[in-house]
């Protein structure tokens, strides 16, 4: 049987630099928390246990985690040791000699290629690192070599000034074989300025043994960490660049890809066009041969085959369009289905609600879901016409071909084939402009006749004066 891993994360830090009450690894880029990514990229890299070791306390990250990863093990590290007592804190879960990959949670742009290599580098190592070259390297581990062989980490509080001007770094990814990981890290002690027990001495110790040390060499943009908001938002320009590739590599137009939003998990057809200033928050997929215009916002939407939607439209949870639909500008949809062809082309609200095939949703419907309490669904059979300036006043049904007269307020459902008309009677008075000032005078309010009367004098006396 091959060797089996597990992967260690660590997200015991305090992350005090992101000033938030959030926990750190429980940030989004891509719209996806930090740690879901580097879990995503432990899954991918074929691991077959995951363990996640956390601060006291931290049980919004364990369930968040456990959402994520429904077998993962969580650990708590009472004390803030050092990453080496970090990784101690979960050694049930490498107890059978499995081999060992520590990652960081903060660290959400690995590349699942970069972890199966560094798990290669075990066969002939007992410890394998992940390094890079930093165009800065403040504050990082520096890697020191002999002769091209790796053969400690000096974090940079203890290096020498020699040391510090290496620039080959630590990423923080770290793999242990099984057979030894247990005893190097018990074997690793906390003489050093921060008085801590760092992961990083596992390399020393293993080529003390002679067990043999290896480095893989990854871009420096993938084992970027987040401490701050700043770096977080670097991480999301590297990530939006990367799923921005990803889509135009399967077949998706971008006209202008640095402005349009991704997320991890937005889902494309073939031949879709996307305009300009997009965002595609979670839970979206997009149908073959889709336009989305420009200055669209979506998130938990479906859309089918062939439709059309915007400029600046906004498809909101549970917005499900079929094929050939068109959802035009300042048009809201939540919570709705929209069946073949059917179409609001401008200006509405449409929300729980389900609009059968062909339908024709006129300029400023509304369907008034809420009644401050509950809310209540809309049923609008296919081919039905709403005219333009509806209010669809809910729970109601419109049945198949109804059409609905411009201006109602529909309070009661309409039968297919019907016609109904829910608005004030127009009046219209004849030669009502001829009938001249004397008539509209006539037609004053008392109040508004004296004030008239009053200004009237006023401006007679400036005259005679
Ligand atoms: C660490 C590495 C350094 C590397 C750098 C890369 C060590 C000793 N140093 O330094 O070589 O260049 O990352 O970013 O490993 N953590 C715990 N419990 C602890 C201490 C840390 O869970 O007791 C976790 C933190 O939440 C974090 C990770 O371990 O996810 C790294 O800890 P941090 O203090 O940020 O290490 P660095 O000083 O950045
Ligand atoms: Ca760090």
């Amino acid at each position: 049987m091959a060797q089996r891993t597990t992967v260690v994360v660590l997200a015991a830090g305090e992350g005090t630099r992101m000033k938030s009450a959030l926990p750190k690894v429980l940030h989004c880029i891509g719209a996806k928390p930090m740690v879901a990514h580097v879990l995503a990229a432990s899954r991918a890299c074929g691991a077959d246990r995951l363990a996640l070791v956390v601060g006291p306390g931290r049980e919004d990250v364990a369930a968040a985690a456990r959402q994520i990863a429904p077998g993962i093990g969580v650990f708590t590290q009472h004390e803030r040791l050092g990453t080496a007592h970090a990784v101690l804190a979960a050694k049930e879960a490498f107890a059978k000699g499995e081999n060992v990959l520590v990652l960081f949670g903060d660290t959400p742009l690995l590349r699942p290629e970069s972890l199966r290599a560094l798990r290669a580098a075990l066969s002939d190592a007992a410890v394998a690192v992940l390094g890079f070259r930093a165009k800065n390297p403040k504050g990082y581990g520096r890697l020191l070599t002999e002769n091209g062989k790796l053969v400690a980490i000096r974090e940079e509080n203890d290096a020498t000034g020699t040391e510090r001007a290496v620039n080959l770094c630590n990423a923080g990814v770290m793999a242990l074989a099984g057979k030894h990981a247990l005893s190097l890290l018990a074997a690793i002690d906390n003489r050093n300025r921060k008085q801590e027990f760092y992961l990083t001495d596992a390399v020393a110790l293993a080529v003390e043994r002679n067990l043999g040390a290896a480095v893989i060499e990854a871009p420096e943009e993938e084992v970027m960490g987040v401490n701050d908001r700043k770096q977080l938002s670097e991480a999301e320009a590297v990530l939006q660049r990367r799923l921005r590739d990803a889509a135009m590599d399967a077949g998706v137009t971008l006209i202008a890809p640095e402005t349009v939003f991704l997320s991890v998990d937005t889902k494309f057809g073939r031949d879709v066009v996307v305009e300009p200033n997009v965002v595609f928050g979670p839970g979206v997929t997009i149908g073959d041969n889709v336009t989305i215009r420009a200055f669209s916002h979506l998130e938990g939407a479906t859309v089918g085959s062939n439709a059309r939607v915007g400029p600046f439209a906004r498809l909101r949870p549970g917005a499900k369009l079929g094929a050939d639909v068109h959802i035009g500008n300042f048009v809201e949809v939540k919570e709705a289905t929209l069946a073949k062809g059917a179409k609001a082309n401008h200006l509405a609200y449409i929300g729980d609600a389900s609009v059968g095939e062909g339908a024709n949703i006129g300029a400023g419907t509304i369907t008034c879901n809420y009644d401050g309490k509950n809310k209540h669904r809309t049923e609008i059979g296919s081919n039905a016409f709403i005219g333009t300036n509806s209010s669809l006043v809910a729970p109601v049904k419109i049945g198949d071909r109804a059409y609905i007269g411009s201006g109602s307020v529909i309070v009661a459902d309409v039968p297919a084939d019907a016609l109904a008309l829910g608005r004030g009677k127009q009046v219209v008075k004849k030669n009502w402009v001829k009938q001249g000032a004397k008539q509209k005078a006539k037609a004053m309010p008392a109040k508004q006749k004296s004030a008239k009367r009053k200004a009237g004098k006023k401006a007679a006396k400036r005259r005679k004066r």
